[in-house]
């Protein structure tokens, strides 16, 4: 890469230098010709990037040796081709430093062993004239080519003899091709090496089948154990995640040329990665990831019990968010109800009422219809039939015309308009699926009976939904009505005054020192005697953290109560506004889910909260522990989780003024003895003015992983903010995780993005906290879930309102629940990137507040 650039930078002289001094750097070459063989204790390095090395090596564990392709700047050995797979050499490389891979003049390719026996040989491409002059090359892409030279009379260029990559062994490289060539008769499958010590061929392979509309299977042995399905113009429709990948691009070609699968990265992309078949029967998408010196799994397939082949039969669905897995199709029985009530499925579901084939062969003359199944993973295409030129519509009347056709679906979605191109199935429809977002249209043929019955039960839905709709709406405006009423006769008495600021700029409460009883402030004032009484004089023991202000210390007054004490310490150049607007507020909120102020202190230079004590610390402090958090079983998360709902909505909706938090995290809610969560720390809490419904400010102050994208880059904050935070602690309660902000979760995704992906791949509950060892109500996981996502979407409009989200949580079942839209952040990862400066390191101290590490602070003044 250096040696390309015409300004060689002096900081990479250091590493030139160690690159030459590297043993095989002085004499390494990129290519072998005739008469100059590779021997067994050398390895050719591809020229350009240096990224791989062609050489032999024995696999742990092996007494063998092979010739093979590896990553050359990669530090844990990962070999990617091998030639001799199912022809060894034996015994290990260091009996064999007279081993060789030799060209021939020819164009033959071969690797002999130590008695110069030949064990495995790559003919020359067919028709090569004679004279040509052959060399083989490892290329920076991993291919390993065999060229001839331009021919002699000059009638025909340099052109490549045989190549690796269309034999790839159990690796797919970027620009590696899986799938059939029909021009050339190759047939390029990935077969997983036996076990990892040993790459001959085992029984696991990858397959691109061309029989129906092309899909590629897995097999192990002569069972199916996995279906990619179609290329649906973007993406295989079994492979629904593709959307999240990003530096990726992905190639499929269906013609009569070739069909076939690839992966590229995108232009300018560094990413470092491999899809490898595993012994075990897994496809396996690695990433390098430099910093942690590993491979980090992307991706694999299958996943689920879903991505097994086929687990509800015929004419069955599976869908991995449903209880129990399998249901038959609308208008489709069990075959064998006895099996199936014992969730054997296999034998799959048969038509309720047959179809009408009366006059097939004539479109318009049928009665039977479709119904539609969205979100698929069409079935199986083996047998079926595409349709390239066909509209949707024109494939309908194709598919009504013959009898045997039972459903039909577009082909190709990548473009919205119009869908050109269907594939039609014929007889049962084999390992149907559906996902809660990803996924396409499938419509399958019903009889005219079956159809009639679904329009009716519809019908009665919607007559039921529309009735209670109205109903509600009719209560809804009533209550509005006398709620309006009332809070202005409410509003006429109470108010303070015109301004509701007034209350924090000019501290008001404060002035009623001495007079605890003052109408806005029922404030006990405590003296300094008292506190350090309670306190051991501050002593050390007794301090439970550091705040954002200051030590907080735990304290017990005469009268046995415990207290917390928090100092706002005289260095904090920030904390007298924040402090006069922490009492202001805290005094007048009363909420079982905020922590209770229970006086305060302006003693002097020392300013003072006294809090009611907390028995159990912060949800950080349970949550992000391993131990810790096997305390927190499911029901007690649901609870947290409600409880900060409640909070949320009594500061956000339910108060006497609108307040938004703007700084909540784990380690700002409570937990008390009962484990009942209480929202703490108001110091940056803003309260909003009637009409207001958004603030901008260019103080940024928060915590990274937990703001909302808009206020993180632009500083406009709501009661949408507070929302996002909310999504993010739920998501961390649900999967005991802290979400790192923009940091990487798995390499690429975020815990938001993560889930959000998780989510509409129908395996969410891959993401629950393991210490709850799957022992949870599943739909309220799902509901959270579902819930914390939408609360997470990178819109605030798109976001719900605290009343909502308590709706959700008790919404019958998470089905109900709105589809979430992509997370914030995931989409704005790349900027977000760039505004970040500390990682949230935060340990699990009680009451972490805001101005250490794990927050940023961005220019004052407003
Ligand atoms: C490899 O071994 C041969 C003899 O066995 C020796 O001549 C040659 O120098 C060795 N090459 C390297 C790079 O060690
Ligand atoms: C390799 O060969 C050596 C010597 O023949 C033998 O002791 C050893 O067990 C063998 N190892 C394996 C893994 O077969
Ligand atoms: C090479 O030949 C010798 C003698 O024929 C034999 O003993 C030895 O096993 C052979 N080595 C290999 C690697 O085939
Ligand atoms: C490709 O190879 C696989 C396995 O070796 C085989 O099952 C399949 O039929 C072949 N496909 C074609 C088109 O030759
Ligand atoms: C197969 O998968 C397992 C589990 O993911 C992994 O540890 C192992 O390294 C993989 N094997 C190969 C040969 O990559
Ligand atoms: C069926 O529909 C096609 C096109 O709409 C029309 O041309 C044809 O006459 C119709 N056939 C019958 C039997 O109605
Ligand atoms: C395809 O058709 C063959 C022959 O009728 C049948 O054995 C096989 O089960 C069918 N495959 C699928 C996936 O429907
Ligand atoms: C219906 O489709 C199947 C499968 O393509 C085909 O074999 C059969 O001939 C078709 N029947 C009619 C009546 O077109
Ligand atoms: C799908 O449509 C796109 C856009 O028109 C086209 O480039 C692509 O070749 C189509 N794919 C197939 C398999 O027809």
């Amino acid at each position: 890469m250096a040696s390309r650039s015409p300004r060689i930078s002096f900081l990479l002289l250091p590493q030139l230098l160690s690159l030459l001094l590297l043993p095989w750097a002085s004499h390494a070459r990129d290519a072998i010709s005739p008469g100059q063989p590779l021997r067994g204790n050398e390895t050719l390095v591809s020229a350009g990037g240096g990224s791989f090395a062609l050489g032999f090596f024995t696999p742990p564990g092996s007494n063998n040796t092979y010739l093979g392709v590896w990553y050359a700047r990669v530090s844990v050995r990962t070999v990617v081709w091998v030639a001799n797979r199912a022809a060894p050499i034996r015994g290990p490389l260091d009996h064999n430093a007279r081993a060789a891979l030799s060209v021939s003049a020819d164009c033959t390719l071969a690797v002999s062993d130590s008695n110069s026996t030949i064990v495995w040989s790559a003919p020359p491409a067919a028709g090569l004239g004679l004279g040509r002059d052959c060399t083989a090359r490892i290329q920076d892409d991993g291919n390993l080519v065999v060229v001839a030279a331009a021919a002699a009379d000059g009638g025909e260029g340099e052109r490549v003899s045989w190549q690796g990559f269309d034999h790839p062994t159990d690796t797919l490289l970027p620009g590696m091709r899986v799938g059939v060539d029909f021009e050339s008769g190759t047939n390029m499958t990935l077969t997983a090496w036996a076990s990892p010590s040993d790459p001959s061929p085992g029984p696991v392979v990858a397959v691109m089948d061309v029989s129906g509309d092309p899909e590629v299977f897995i097999w192990n042995g002569d069972e199916k154990v996995w279906r990619s399905g179609p290329w649906d113009g973007v993406q295989f429709t079994g492979v629904p995640d593709t959307a999240t990948y990003s530096g990726f691009t992905f190639r499929f070609v269906n013609s009569d040329r070739e069909v076939t699968y690839s992966f590229h990265l995108a232009p300018g992309a560094t990413i470092v990665s491999r899809l490898a078949l595993n012994s075990t029967g897994l496809l396996q998408r690695w990433t390098w990831v430099e910093s942690a010196n590993k491979w980090n799994m992307y991706w694999y397939a299958p996943k689920d019990q879903c991505d097994a082949v086929s687990p509800c039969g015929a004419n069955g669905v599976c869908d991995t968010n449903a209880l129990p897995v399998c249901a038959c199709l609308r208008g489709f029985s069990p075959r064998q109800p006895d099996a199936w009530a014992m969730r054997e499925n296999r034998a799959g579901c048969a038509r309720a009422t047959p179809l009408d084939c009366a006059r097939a062969g004539n479109g318009n003359g049928t009665s039977d219809g479709f119904t539609v199944v969205p979100h698929a993973k069409v079935p199986d295409t083996t047998n079926a039939t595409v349709d390239f030129g066909a509209s949707l519509d024109q494939c309908r009347r194709l598919c009504l015309a013959n009898c045997s056709c039972a459903a039909y679906a577009s082909a190709n979605l990548s473009r919205a308009q119009g869908q050109r191109g269907c594939v039609m199935w014929y007889g049962g429809l084999e390992d149907l699926r559906v996902y809660p977002n990803f996924g396409q249209d499938l419509y399958v043929r019903l009889a005219a009976a079956d159809l009639d019955s679904i329009s009716k039960s519809k019908k009665k839905v919607q007559v039921i939904t529309a009735v209670t709709v109205s109903i509600g709406t009719l209560a809804v405006i009533l209550a509005l009505i006398g709620f309006f009423f009332w809070r202005r006769k409410r509003t006429k008495s109470r108010l303070p005054g015109p301004n509701k600021w007034s209350g924090i700029s000019h501290s008001r409460g404060l002035q009623s020192e001495g007079t605890s009883h003052g109408d806005d402030l029922e404030l006990p004032i405590f003296d300094l005697e008292t506190i350090a009484a309670a306190t051991d004089s501050f002593s050390t023991d007794n301090k439970l953290g550091e705040g954002g202000y200051g030590p907080v210390y735990k304290g017990k007054l005469e009268d046995g109560e415990e207290i917390a004490v928090k100092t706002l310490s005289k260095a904090s150049t920030q904390g007298l506004d924040e402090f006069k607007n922490e009492v202001m507020l805290i005094a007048k909120l009363q909420h079982r889910n905020l922590v209770r102020l229970l006086g305060c202190c302006i003693c002097g230079e020392e300013k003072i909260l006294i809090y009611e004590y907390m028995a159990n610390k912060s949800l950080d402090f349970f949550l992000f522990d391993k131990s810790r958090s096997m305390l927190l079983n499911w029901q007690t998360r649901y609870r947290i989780i409600e409880g900060i709902a409640r909070g949320l909505l009594y500061l956000h909706q339910d108060s006497r003024y609108r307040i938004v938090h703007r700084d909540l995290k784990t380690s700002n809610i409570l937990l008390d003895e009962d484990m009942i969560p209480k929202i703490s720390d108001f110091g940056m809490a803003r309260i909003f003015g009637g009409n207001d419904s958004e603030i901008n400010t260019l103080r940024v102050v928060g915590t990274y992983g937990y703001m909302a994208p808009e206020y993180a880059m632009d500083g406009v904050f709501s009661v949408k903010s507070d929302v996002f935070s909310f999504g993010v602690i739920v998501l961390e309660i649900i999967t005991g995780t802290r979400n790192r902000g923009v940091y990487s979760y798995s390499n690429h995704l975020n815990l938001l993005a993560h889930a959000w992906s998780l989510l509409n791949e129908g395996n969410s509950l891959d993401l629950v906290d393991g210490t709850l060892k799957g022992s949870f109500d599943t739909d309220e996981v799902l509901k959270c879930l579902k819930a914390g996502l939408l609360c997470v979407q990178e819109n605030p409009e798109d976001r719900p309102l605290m009343s909502q989200v308590l709706m959700m949580l008790a919404a019958t079942d998470a089905a109900s629940l709105p589809t979430p839209k992509q997370p914030g952040f995931a989409a704005r990862r790349a900027a977000a990137a760039t505004a970040t400066a500390t990682e949230d390191t935060s340990s699990s101290r009680p009451d972490c507040s805001f101005v250490d590490s794990m927050t940023i602070t961005m220019v004052e003044g407003r």
